[in-house]
């Protein structure tokens, strides 16, 4: 379009998106059971090592090349690769795929959320949250396919779509910016009374000494270290487009990695913060049934914040207040991740088409909401959800990040350029290191894990559920992004994004 691009109103409005895009669901209920379940104190080394080693300097990538060739990962990827820029653009489409299936199903988690924080109110889930969540909430039946609605998720899966289309269509910096300068605030807020109510619980202390007793030999262990790294990329949301995006709409002289170290250390302490709250909180749960700490189960994801948190809740005095201010900051860290991912898909979709911002919201928000309501507001969801998000973060994500780094740095060799642009108005210099840790240490590390992840996910399965659904709904999504790249990247731009002098 013929429109100036869209800016942030500044470099705050800025880091304020990108820490709200990168504190989601991951740092609240993500974080603390994989550094239980993977050494305790010991996790914090392998963890600052995947953070120095990969997730900085990716994420510096991301900031560069979105910067530099200032568009949606589609187009600047096609302008990244000159000549060759198809098959560049290629990995464009790949990542908007993922944040489109993303999209789909991390709705459906913040409507959870929503309709927990009313929930508490009265301790809704009564004496059996487990059964409450399974049978009456979700209707969860065998893993199958079942297209009908259960409304008690439909209602509010149908509010956040409406909501983040509103603030989609808003831009970037009326409605993005706008909503992360209110909400991360809160956010802080409300998560430090949680943080703190949780440490004067009883047997607050057991559940600090259950997550940070370092167990040292799990260093030992490759599957750690796999963990860390994992961990790192999914909360920093970083190679799948997301700080790609958010980069192309800054302005021309920007600071860009001194705010990236910014938004990189504010998320882990957000993490450890959240790990403490919930570790105080598990301590407390401990102590009240008397058993041991390594007698509780269910401490991450889904299990964590919809079984054992309202079983807490219920036992604790002040207890709806308590779930409130957890639910609420779930919803809300989902909420702000959920818009960035949206804005990748249509910023990329703004840009092929030649149309404007608010006409691509409308159009990705209406077609994801349509096809998030279709799927997961039945009772097929949560079986389905949990299937779809171990394939897309374990093998697409990964294999996002290794070709980007490998066509990057290795096949177009931009390398010096993109080193040369982030230094020329950034604080924190980068040199030979950075470019080792993104174009050796990072490739490296990721197919190992990918490898690893995908011989695992073929010879054991997942979760014991049959292969024909793992089939349709794990491989059957990766087969998706395949395709929807393929297909993205032959659909023809209205506009040549060609035409283009980088910064
Ligand atoms: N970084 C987010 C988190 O830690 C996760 C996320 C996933 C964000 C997908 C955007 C998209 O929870
Ligand atoms: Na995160």
């Amino acid at each position: 379009s013929t429109l100036p691009r869209e800016s942030w109103t500044g470099q705050v409005g800025f880091i304020l998106a990108a820490i709200g895009s990168a504190v989601g669901l991951g740092n609240i209920w993500r974080f603390p059971g994989v550094a239980y379940e993977n050494g305790g104190g010991a996790f914090l080394i392998p963890y600052l090592v995947a953070l120095l080693t990969a997730g900085i300097p990716i994420l510096f990538l991301d900031y560069a090349i979105g910067h530099r060739f200032r568009g949606s990962a589609p187009a600047a990827f096609r302008r990244l690769g000159g000549r060759f820029g198809r098959w560049a653009e290629s990995i464009g489409w790949f990542q908007v795929a993922i944040c489109f299936v993303i999209a789909t199903y991390y709705t459906a988690i913040i409507a959870w959320a929503l309709s927990y924080f009313v929930f508490s109110i009265d301790l809704r889930w009564g004496d059996d949250p487990v059964g409450f969540l399974t049978g009456e909430y979700l209707q969860v039946g065998e893993p199958g396919l079942s297209f009908e609605f259960v409304p008690g998720v439909l209602i509010p899966l149908v509010i956040v779509w409406l909501v983040a289309i509103a603030v989609l269509a808003g831009g970037v910096a009326k409605g993005i910016e706008r909503v992360n300068v209110i909400a991360i605030p809160l956010l802080v807020v409300g998560f430090l009374a949680l943080v703190i109510r949780a440490l004067f619980l009883d047997g607050a202390s057991t559940g600090l000494d259950a997550l940070f007793t370092p167990h040292w030999e799990a260093l030992a262990d490759p599957g750690v270290w796999v963990a860390a790294y994992s961990q790192i990329f999914f909360s920093l949301s970083i190679a799948f487009g997301i700080m790609l995006t958010y980069s192309s709409y800054r302005r021309r002289r920007s600071n860009l990695t001194g705010p990236g170290l910014v938004i990189a250390f504010a998320n882990s302490s957000f993490e450890v913060l959240a790990g403490i709250g919930v570790f105080a909180t598990l301590g407390f749960f401990a102590f009240q049934q008397g058993i041991g700490f390594d007698q509780l189960e269910n401490l991450t994801g889904v299990g964590l914040s919809f079984m054992t948190f309202p079983a807490i809740v219920s036992q604790m005095p002040g207890g709806p207040v308590f779930g409130m201010l957890f639910f609420g900051a779930l919803a809300i860290a989902g909420f702000t991740s959920l818009i960035s991912i949206l804005q990748v898909v249509s910023a990329a979709v703004q840009e092929k088409a030649s149309i404007s911002p608010r006409a691509a919201a409308l159009w990705v928000g209406g077609v994801c909401a349509v096809i998030s309501v279709l799927l997961f507001s039945t009772a097929t969801g949560l079986l389905a959800l949990d299937v779809i998000d171990s394939w897309t973060n374990n093998v697409g994500v990964v294999l996002s990040a290794i070709v980007v780094s490998i066509v990057v740095l290795w096949v177009y060799r931009r390398g010096r350029e993109l080193t040369y642009h982030l230094n020329a108005l950034s604080t924190f210099k980068v040199g030979r290191t950075w470019f080792v840790f993104v174009a050796v240490v990072a490739p490296v590390v990721l197919s190992y894990m990918l490898v690893a992840r995908v011989i695992e996910l073929i010879v054991e399965g997942y979760a014991d559920m049959p292969g024909w659904y793992l089939g349709v709904f794990g491989w059957g999504t990766f087969l998706f992004l395949v395709v929807a790249a393929l297909i993205g990247t032959l659909i023809k731009w209205r506009r040549s994004p060609d035409d283009f002098t980088p910064w």
